[in-house]
């Protein structure tokens, strides 16, 4: 399998590249007769446009998108949806230096080392324009979750070592970073302001919460909720750690701190984060994802070229100093994908 097909009764394959004409996402088992608009996809790519920039020149993609098959009258029709993005503002020489070197951090080696060839410009199928693909099919994926009254809810909760304290879901897209703690935002600007000096990049951590879950979504033993969830959000590129409620924490408590006591109605406390034994319980799913800094940096960096002979390399080009708050639609997207094939599976058998 070459691993570009996710899901298994409503399943995605994204398609594309960042430099090549266009990208885009086939999706096949996505059940008839749910409303779905060009509209409903662009609001969702919308909100991973580029946002915290390295240089004024930071890639602008319209980020349109056309529903090639699949919809007939704003419906959906039980055939595969087509879904194609245009790459418009493309500037592929601006990659030049990167044909024959090698970024620390990137794709570029392990590309090499996989296929003996690979497409430099933008970080080819590796680069994050491949994630749009990924946006459009999950507010596809939204479709079959609003039917069953499921909110999936995602932002920043840490951005270069600075923590958003509270959570209000209203002023989540009211600036820059995705930060759902107004008081927070001030502080993650003075941050990035202080490491765009540097020429360098910043992580963090995202963290989604879902809403209106049934409980019983997760199969044993191998699709484990948990475990699908993690795999879905681990594929997004820069993401090099999930937890699932306590998640590490856990590994620091009693089994009498840890352990959520069953009252009617629900759970006393959450430290599971809505699944046990990889099925949803019915209480609020909670993740967090470890979001590592862009390795394309201005700083200069050891490295290789492609016959092995050490370089320096400063990149140039247009980067951003953070995957947040771009990242932050792209993995509420995955969460999506796997909710809506897990809500279908559980359909199957109940
Ligand atoms: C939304 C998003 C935006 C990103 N933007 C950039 C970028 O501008 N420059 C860059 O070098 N990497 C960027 N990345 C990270 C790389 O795609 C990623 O680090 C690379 O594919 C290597 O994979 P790994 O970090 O999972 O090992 C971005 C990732 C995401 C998800």
């Amino acid at each position: 399998m070459a691993g570009n097909t996710f899901g298994r009764l409503f399943r995605v394959t994204t398609w594309g590249e960042s430099h090549g004409p266009a990208l885009g996402a086939v999706i096949d088992g996505c059940p008839p007769r749910l409303s779905l608009s060009v509209a409903d996809i662009e609001a969702e790519l919308a909100r991973r446009r580029p946002g915290v920039q390295a240089h004024a020149t930071s890639r602008r993609e319209p980020d349109k998108v056309e529903i090639l098959s699949g919809v007939f009258d704003g419906q959906t029709t039980g055939t595969p949806i087509s879904l194609i993005i245009y790459n418009r503002d493309v500037k592929s020489q601006d990659y030049d230096e990167l044909r024959d070197v090698f970024r620390p951090g990137h794709g570029d080696f392990t590309y090499q080392a996989k296929y003996g060839i690979r497409d430099h410009r933008g970080g080819g199928r590796a680069s994050a324009r491949e994630t749009a693909a990924r946006v459009a099919a999950g507010a596809v994926a939204q479709k079959i979750l609003d039917r069953e009254g499921v909110q999936v809810l995602a932002y920043t909760i840490e951005l270069g070592g600075v923590a958003a304290r509270k959570i209000d879901a209203s002023s989540i897209w009211d600036n820059p970073f995705a930060c759902p703690d107004p008081e927070a935002v001030a502080a993650m600007e003075a941050r990035v302001q202080e490491v765009r000096g540097l020429h360098d990049s910043l992580g963090g951590v995202v963290q989604v919460r879902v809403r209106g879950c049934p409980p019983g979504l997760g199969e044993p033993v191998f699709d484990k909720l948990d475990a699908a969830l993690a795999g879905a959000v681990m594929s997004v590129g820069a993401v090099k750690g999930v937890e699932i409620g306590a998640g590490f924490a856990a590994a620091r408590r009693l089994g009498s701190e840890n352990n959520d006591p069953l009252i009617p109605g629900g759970f006393a406390s959450n430290h599971a984060g809505g699944i046990l034994a990889g099925i949803s319980s019915g209480a609020e799913i909670i993740l967090n994802a470890a979001v590592k800094p862009i390795p394309s940096i201005g700083r200069e960096q050891q490295t290789i070229d492609l016959e092995g002979r050490p370089r320096t390399l400063a990149v140039k080009g247009r980067h951003d100093i953070s995957a947040i708050p771009r990242i932050v639609p792209v993995i509420m997207a995955m969460v999506r994908l796997t909710l809506a094939d897990f809500l279908l599976r559980q359909r199957a058998i109940a």
